[in-house]
């Protein structure tokens, strides 16, 4: 490893192989239980059996979520190919991704800038109180789509290396082939908590998540549920499929078929929908299981859409994989709204 890297960082620095050896750091992902939710089952039309949750809400640091399994691969890159001293990414306001990339800096003795979309934090608790309290380096981008926020996140990294430090910049959502060697890892969880399982359903942001499943679990079980934060989730989860695949870690042949819901996003990202504020209601009520409005509601809206097509059918095993988000509810108008409800006894 190169010099500068923190002590504490090296202490965490670790080899694991998937299939090949790339290193990856310890962020305390450890294997999450599978849990069966047989109200939640009956209540959107499967039998008690049939649907399970995959908990990777209950990942590890910083509030946990799906991100720790994909920065666990690129802070390793960080450290070990950049020498970095400092982690610099960009997302919305409510980034559950940069919340975690904070957390994951802090852990491993990092700096950390974090690029957000929006003009200030007026008004914004959630996941900004949480890059508050790990002491986030905010900048803010003001209403600027991905591209754009890049070209921002660019300018801080030079910003800070005219100053001498070494930013590893990460990329938007944590997704690249790299990160979604963590879900990769997830997948063979899977395939031994729920062997033979029929449908795995995933929110899709970015995709990284989405593509390592479908590399590791095969395209036709696994379907992902559109969140509307990127333009072109399909593009970007098939690309990250086949760089798996030119390297001999993909179950799915090329050009694949995809199973990707794009029918939940509504009015768009962030917008709550009716089936999705259904869903977390459902959830909520049949299981004590708390989703997120932005990505996981989504999720589950899309599992029942599907259900009611008759893609999912009572009989066949289906898994939803609970990707976090849980800061999220607190920053989303939602909030209040839940809040004002409480004094009615159902
Ligand atoms: C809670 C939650 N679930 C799912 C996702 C989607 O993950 P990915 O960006 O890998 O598609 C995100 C992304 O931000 C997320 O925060």
């Amino acid at each position: 490893m190169r010099a500068g890297v923190r002590e504490d960082a090296r202490v965490n620095l670790q080899r694991v192989r998937i299939g090949d050896a790339v290193p990856s750091v310890d962020l305390g992902v450890w294997r999450t239980p599978v849990e069966r939710a047989p109200r939640l089952a009956a209540r959107i039309g499967l039998r008690p059996d049939d649907l399970w949750v995959k908990r990777d809400d209950w990942l590890g640091l910083g509030g946990g979520g799906n991100k720790l399994r994909k920065l666990e691969f690129l802070c390793a890159h960080a450290l070990e190919e950049l020498g970095a001293t400092v982690l610099v990414t960009g997302g919305a306001t409510q980034s559950n991704y940069c919340r975690l990339t904070a957390a994951s800096a802090r852990r491993l003795g990092l700096g950390v800038v974090l690029v957000l979309t929006g003009d200030g934090p007026a008004g914004a608790a959630g996941n900004l109180a949480l890059d508050g309290l790990f002491q986030a380096d905010v900048r803010w981008a003001g209403e600027v789509a991905a591209d754009a926020l890049d070209d921002v996140v660019a300018v801080v990294a030079d910003e800070l290396r005219s100053r001498g430090e070494r930013p590893a910049v990460l990329p938007f959502g944590g997704s690249n082939a790299l990160a979604a060697r963590g879900y990769l890892a997830c997948a063979a969880e899977l395939e031994e908590q729920a062997p033979g399982a029929e449908h795995v359903v995933v929110a899709v942001g970015s995709g990284a998540t989405m593509a390592g499943l479908v590399a590791g679990l095969g395209a036709e079980r696994v379907l992902g549920v559109d969140s509307g934060a990127v333009l072109d989730a399909p593009a970007r989860v098939a690309a990250m499929v086949e760089e798996l695949l030119s390297v001999g870690l993909s179950r799915a042949p090329r050009d694949v078929t995809l199973r990707l819901d794009q029918s939940q996003v509504g009015p768009g990202y962030e917008e709550l929908t009716d089936q999705a504020r259904r869903a977390l209601d459902d959830a909520a009520s049949c299981e004590g299981l708390v989703l997120d409005p932005v990505y996981t509601a989504k999720a589950l809206a899309g599992l029942v859409a599907a259900v009611e097509r008759r893609e999912i059918r009572p009989g066949e095993r289906t898994v939803f994989v609970h990707t976090g988000g849980l800061p999220g509810l607190f920053g989303h108008p939602l909030a209040s709204e839940l809040a004002a409800r409480t004094g009615r006894s159902r």
